[in-house]
């Protein structure tokens, strides 16, 4: 009896742990910038874009979920000349429901704006590389705008950090608690 317990944790124990296995192999949906909006940045806190999307390691099919009312906002995705100029025309892509997803489909830059006029100005402004499957970048072609790697404002633009890893282990939190549900069931099903 001892043992058929023993061997149903272990059992558990497995089943939990491919679910954790697959819940940091599987992607990663990114909330840009990780506020709980996507808007014109503060004034206190200007590059926060810049800043945001400099931590996160972007891969093949992880998505960018960019969140706002869309009454006041919008999310376009543009070249890189439009991004160094604030260019609004001709968009490569265009999402105004304000719950917009994009999905990385290839390695690369890509560059996205607001498509509401004078907010790409305030640096409403968002670039990315995503590695080749190499695990390399694309050279940068240009020096990324005042970036200082140490700045003084660093620990309190970096206070999102805490909220990227929350907002991680909430995920592998759901993952155990799937885990938990899915261990009862087969449980269930055994005796
Ligand atoms: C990204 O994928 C989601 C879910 O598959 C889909 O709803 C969304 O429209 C996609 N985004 C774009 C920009 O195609
Ligand atoms: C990685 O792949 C890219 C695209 O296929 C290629 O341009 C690059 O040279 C590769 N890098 C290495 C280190 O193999």
């Amino acid at each position: 009896m001892a043992n058929l317990r023993f061997s149903r944790s272990q059992f558990l124990c497995s089943v939990q742990f491919l679910i954790l296995l697959q819940s940091n192999v599987f992607c990663y949906e990114y909330k840009v910038g990780d506020l709980h909006a996507w808007g014109k940045p503060s004034s206190a806190n200007p590059l926060i874009y810049s800043y945001w999307s400099k931590y996160p390691q972007f891969t093949v099919g992880d998505s960018l979920f960019f969140l706002y009312p869309p009454s006041q906002d919008s999310v376009i995705q543009v070249t890189e000349q439009a991004f160094n100029e604030c260019n609004l025309k001709d968009p490569i892509l265009y999402m105004d429901d304000g719950n917009s997803l994009f999905n990385i489909s290839s390695p690369g830059r890509f560059y996205f704006t607001s498509g509401v006029p004078g907010h790409c100005e305030t640096s409403q402004k968002l670039q990315i590389s995503v590695l080749f499957t190499n695990g390399s970048a694309l050279p940068p072609s240009y020096a990324p705008t005042a970036l200082p790697d140490t700045s003084p404002s660093y620990p309190t633009t970096f206070g999102s950090i805490p909220a990227v890893s929350s907002s991680l282990s909430l995920q592998s939190i759901s993952s155990t608690i799937l885990a938990a549900v899915l261990g009862v069931t087969i449980l269930m099903i055994i005796n």
